[in-house]
């Protein structure tokens, strides 16, 4: 029941989301992380829901979880309402009965994201089964260009990555990859794109190399994509062997950074053919990796996994 209707209230997100009432009236950023939150509690619903018989308090998380979900529903439908009223009267965004509808929504996100946050960290209590069920063909492709405008809070997270990537003096042997875990729309690419983009980054390591996963975690595609970004071209289809031998004769004896954007690949074997392609790098070459899972993260990581916590509450205040 929880999952049905979870389902049918993150359908009409994403179709909002695509739609302009939202590119007109603001809050995409918002709508867009409750839309995550929502993605990533739905992994452990399947599960939540055939063992609630028997744990009381599951069965509670169960409730508040339904109880979000309507008042998200209603957000959303009183939002969708009211901006609709808004656009057909032609009122700016500077009308005092958009400025009032702004603070009004603004206050309801604020403490929506927070109870929803409390609601999906709870979850780590019962010890689900994650499920990947994201459409993988669903999620959106990201780059290494920061296109948040204003990013708030997360210097500090920055700096800590940076060091952690260039201080980081490996034996060769083996290539560090570090991830960074948190769930979802926390952040996780937003910061790592300002870690890519830092100039002491830029300065440490060469090449630098974005590939957003987010879909099969299939060698040939990942090889072919970090070749591509490199050379800076598109690559016509190939057997694997050439693009294996191709990419490690880019990436021979150099210091290059590869940052894996959204990672949500569990089976060990499929990284461990892509990380003995990339093993001819320089010592001090690393892998940065994004993922909400934290299996993925122990599965990947020869770095302690760096664990994303949400924006302080001023930060966050800035943010709505
Ligand atoms: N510190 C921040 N300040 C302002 N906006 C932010 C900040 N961090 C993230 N955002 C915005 O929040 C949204 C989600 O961020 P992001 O895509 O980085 O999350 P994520 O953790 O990678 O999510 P996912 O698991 O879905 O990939 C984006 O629109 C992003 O621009
Ligand atoms: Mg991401």
């Amino acid at each position: 029941m929880a999952e049905a209707f979870l389902q049918v209230v993150l359908e009409n997100l994403t179709s909002f989301l695509k739609g302009e009432l939202v590119l007109l009236f603001g809050f995409q950023n918002e709508f867009q992380r409750l839309s995550s939150m929502f993605s990533t509690i739905k992994a452990v619903l399947e599960d939540a829901q055939e063992k609630q018989l028997n744990d009381k308090p599951l069965e509670n998380w169960l409730h508040k979880l339904n109880a979000a979900t309507y008042e998200v529903d209603d957000i959303l439908d009183e939002y969708k309402t009211k901006a609709t009223q808004f656009k057909q009267s032609e009122y700016g965004r500077y009308h005092p009965k958009v400025i009032a509808f702004h603070h009004k929504v603004g206050k309801m996100m604020k403490e929506m994201i927070k109870t929803l946050d409390a609601i999906a960290e709870e979850r780590r209590n019962f010890h689900l089964h994650e499920k990947i069920i994201e459409k993988q063909a669903a999620r959106r492709e990201t780059g290494f260009v920061l296109t948040e405008p204003e990013v708030y809070g997360r210097d500090k997270e920055k700096d800590e990555i940076v060091k952690i990537l260039i201080n980081n003096v490996s034996d060769a042997q083996e290539l560090p990859v570090l991830p960074i875990v948190g769930m979802g729309g926390l952040g996780k690419t937003t910061l790592a794109q300002m870690v890519f983009n830092d100039q002491r980054v830029t300065e440490h390591f060469y090449p630098k190399i974005w590939v957003c996963v987010s879909g099969d975690f299939d060698e040939k595609r990942l090889i072919k994509a970090i070749v591509e970004s490199i050379e800076q071209k598109s690559l016509g289809d190939m057997d694997l062997s050439p693009f294996q031998k191709k990419l490690q004769e880019l990436l021979n004896g150099k210091k290059y950074l590869l940052v894996l954007d959204d990672v949500w690949n569990e089976d060990q074997e499929k990284w461990d053919n892509l990380r003995a392609v990339l093993k001819v790098g320089a010592s001090g070459a690393s892998v940065l990796t994004t993922t909400r899972s934290e299996k993925v993260g122990s599965i990947m990581g020869t770095l302690k996994p760096y664990e994303l916590s949400n924006l302080s509450q001023e930060d966050c205040g800035c943010c709505l």
